[in-house]
């Protein structure tokens, strides 16, 4: 039987009585599945992400993960979920391994020795965890903040564009990351982007959100059969022209 992680129910966002940012968002992501929600600027993903991370909370709707209803119940649910938010940001003055200790100290984990030893494998940083952040690369830093929220092992992690903003060969490396973190731990992923490459090399499942909606959503197989093109960027073009077309 297939275990849902992450159940999310019709939420809504209004801000501030005015913004209907999120209007009736539904999905659900099964265990050791990476789910990737794509949509343009404005489109109302790192709110849904935000409200899924306990951050901010629904005008309506519900959101459970691991059966643990998130609006309800914050602070159970956090236990499960990890959050890369996408302004994330590293202290300049400690290095990347007083980074890791620090993270794993403040989430009170029971064996911080073996944490930190995951967290520095998952970054890839080798000796460079020996320099302090300030001094990395764009690249290095998202590492590092990603290990940061790997290395408790989550059962869903929250990665709000883990590559934005990243070269080729540095999103290449974030990617590798989070496909070898849920292959080996069998954790789940719910991500969002704007780059169709990295969708495809990364989820299982994707849904399109525009305006606040989802306007379609499955397989990247099947988007792709149902629009019948040969990548997911002209599938985005047609499921938005679909319904009307950019605001
Ligand atoms: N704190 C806020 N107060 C009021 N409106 C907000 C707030 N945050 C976001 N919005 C509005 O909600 C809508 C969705 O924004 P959101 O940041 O969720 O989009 P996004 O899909 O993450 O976009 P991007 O790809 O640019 O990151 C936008 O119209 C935005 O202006
Ligand atoms: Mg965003």
């Amino acid at each position: 039987m297939v275990r849902e992680v992450l159940i999310v129910e019709d939420i809504h966002k209004i801000y501030d009585g005015k913004v209907h940012a999120v209007k009736g968002v539904s999905f659900r992501v099964h265990s050791g599945e990476i789910f990737g929600l794509i949509g343009p600027n404005g489109a109302g993903k790192t709110t849904t992400l935000r409200m899924i991370a306990t951050l901010l909370k629904p005008t309506r709707g519900s959101i459970f993960v691991n059966g643990v209803d998130v609006v309800k119940d914050p602070i159970n649910a956090r236990k499960y979920i990890g959050y890369l938010p996408e302004e994330a940001d590293v202290y300049t003055r400690l290095t990347g391994y007083e980074h890791l200790l620090f993270y794993a100290r403040l989430y009170d984990i029971e064996n911080v020795e073996e944490t930190v030893r995951f967290g520095a494998k998952l970054s890839g940083l080798g000796d460079d965890l020996e320099r302090r952040a300030g001094e990395y690369s764009k690249g290095m830093k998202r590492r590092l903040l990603l290990a940061l929220v790997l290395m408790r092992k989550p059962h869903l992690a929250i990665l709000d564009e883990p590559t934005s903003g990243l070269d080729v060969y540095a999103s290449v490396r974030v990617r590798r990351m989070i496909k070898k973190y849920v292959s080996e731990t069998g954790s789940s992923v719910v991500l969002s982007s704007h780059n169709m490459l990295e969708v495809e090399y990364l989820c299982d499942r994707i849904a399109f959100i525009h305006n606040g909606r989802i306007i379609d959503s499955g397989s990247v197989e099947e988007v792709k059969e149902r629009y019948n093109v040969l990548n997911l960027e002209e599938a985005f073009v047609s499921a938005i022209e679909r319904v009307g077309g950019r605001k």
